[in-house]
């Protein structure tokens, strides 16, 4: 898990740094709307080709490109040319969701709402309907997911004939990195509407296994049993953050109700670590949008444990997601 260790930087050193922070992220954000960054990708650029290129001024951008590199966020090769590393690339779509989300926040005062009223206000609708950060939203989870989906396998192993459910499974990404392991196995992905003609396109592909898409509301599927009894596995990933305790309570004992005896649920979340609170870490972050989306989500993966075992499930297991921000629940009957 990446973590800034504070323990030893004085009060005000750590005050300072998180103050002038925005600096730095002002710049990110600029290069990454104005896809300077992309064009970095491409091919190694010089000073007066991204100042052509964008229109741009030379001497503010050549600080900026400087400051990029010390960062180390960007380099500059012998012949000073500018580029950006692959990894980099790679997340330059979770910059854009993140860019527009800030920003959408900032204009409609959630942190401040939230603050004097505990009520938030989730960006997701807005992400649903604005086709680009939608493409950019699911390229992001996408990029995740190859990762997980080599984590979850382990759990799942190679396998036939069997019926899994990726609950705000998004566009199948998911799915897909898992399918090459699979045969004959029906693989479902359940998310809003809006995703199912990017989830269409990506699966068209792959044949090995059946693909469904199933546009739904999570908290009305796991409702029915007939939605859910079939399936042998059940994953839902980064989705119990998105919802207030009180729902999630609900969509286990539905879960509980509604699925059969050997059916397993793999849960992926970015919990809490309530034991170092020296580290500093992605999740931490998460905490302040969980805040302007209203969900208020704050569990470590032991008290979301105890959550699921008050919902009559007797087998919770915590697993660690190696190389990744959250961790894993197996639970099952
Ligand atoms: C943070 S993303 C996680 C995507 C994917 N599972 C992953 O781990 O990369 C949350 C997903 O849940 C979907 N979602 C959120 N609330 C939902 C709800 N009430 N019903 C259906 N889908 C929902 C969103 O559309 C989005 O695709």
């Amino acid at each position: 898990m990446s973590n800034l260790n504070i323990e030893n930087q004085s009060p005000s050193e750590s005050f300072i740094f998180w103050l002038m922070a925005y600096k730095l992220h002002d710049i990110i954000s600029f290069f990454t709307k104005r896809k300077i960054f992309n064009a970095m990708y491409e091919n190694a650029i010089s000073l007066e080709e991204i100042v052509k290129q964008f229109n741009l001024s030379q001497g503010t951008i050549a600080i900026a490109l400087e400051l990029l590199c010390k960062a180390n966020l960007i380099s500059k090769n012998e012949n000073n040319k500018y580029s950006i590393p692959m990894a980099i690339k790679n997340l330059l779509p979770l910059a854009e969701v993140e860019i527009f989300t800030k920003e959408w926040h900032e204009r409609n005062l959630t942190l401040d709402t939230a603050f004097h009223t505990g009520r938030g206000q989730s960006s997701l609708d807005v992400i649903l309907e604005n086709h680009d950060v939608l493409k950019s939203y699911g390229q992001a989870m996408a990029n995740a997911s190859h990762f997980l989906a080599l984590l979850i396998l382990r759990f799942i192993q190679p396998r036939q004939n069997i019926n899994i459910i990726d609950i705000g499974g998004s566009q199948g990404d998911l799915l897909l990195a898992l399918s090459p392991f699979l045969k004959n196995c029906e693989l479902t992905v359940v998310d809003f509407a809006q995703h199912e003609a990017l989830f269409k396109n990506k699966v068209s592909s792959s044949n090995n296994n059946a693909f469904a898409f199933i546009a739904a509301d999570i908290n009305n599927f796991v409702k029915e049993k007939s939605s859910i009894d079939k399936a042998d596995f059940i994953i839902l990933s980064n989705i119990l953050h998105l919802l207030p305790r009180q729902q999630i309570e609900i969509i286990f004992e539905n879960l509980y109700e509604n699925t059969k005896k050997d059916c397993c649920l793999i849960i992926y979340d970015q919990f809490i670590n309530k034991e170092q609170q020296q580290n500093f870490d992605m999740a931490d972050f998460m905490l302040i949008d969980w805040i302007n989306c209203g969900t208020n989500f704050s569990f470590s993966q032991d008290e979301m444990k105890a959550i699921i075992k008050q919902k009559q499930f007797p087998h919770v297991k915590t697993r660690k997601a190696k190389g990744l921000p959250g961790d894993f629940l197996l639970i099952q009957k």
